[in-house]
């Protein structure tokens, strides 16, 4: 297990377009341990790929009290729904935007043993996280989705570290302000 550096704005692998997985291999299950951890090094509750430097087409998913999973070639197959959520990213910490999500969200990807699974979020974090990190496979990052520039704002230094999103835990453990 190795924790990897969080890549930051401004470093072009967040922008490529993540290369789809072809074979879910002990390479993969690796890399996905190595994900995991920086993760939760980093006090997010999600993280791609591209984050830590690898462009290939995996997120994992961390939500508070669940066991982490991961989710390769991850495609939203359905969304509904619209909500006004603050967010943030461990690519971009000290900031949250506020912006428009769905409120129900279907992931389809491959699990670790390259098993095909779906994913459903209703009006909750989980939803937030799976279109958030998606995006991230995408080359997109949150502050591309919001409405202006004034809808980013700069946390307080105290808060910094805790508050980048990836679905990381808010200061004060408020979860529901979590990155994804
Ligand atoms: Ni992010």
């Amino acid at each position: 297990m190795t924790v990897r550096p969080i890549r930051y704005l401004g470093d072009p692998v967040l922008r490529r377009p993540a290369k789809k997985v072809r074979r879910v291999d002990d390479s993969i299950r690796k890399l996905i341990v190595d994900m995991t951890e920086s993760m939760i090094e980093a006090q997010g509750v999600g993280i791609a790929a591209p984050q830590i430097g690898v462009s290939l087409r995996i997120v994992v998913i961390g939500m508070p009290d669940e066991e982490p999973y991961a989710l390769i070639n991850p495609v939203v197959v359905r969304r509904s729904g619209e909500r006004r959520l603050d967010e943030g990213c461990l690519s971009l910490p000290g900031y949250r935007g506020n912006l428009s999500r769905s409120v129900r969200v279907t992931v389809k990807a491959l699990n670790e043993h390259g098993k095909e699974i779906r994913v459903k979020a209703d009006d909750d974090l989980l939803a937030q996280a799976l279109e958030h990190e998606t995006d991230h496979v995408n080359g997109i990052v949150y502050v591309d989705r919001l409405d202006s520039k004034g809808d980013l704002v700069k946390l307080d230094a105290p808060f910094v570290r805790s508050a980048a999103l990836d679905g990381e835990a808010s200061p004060a453990g408020r979860s529901s302000e979590s990155d994804a």
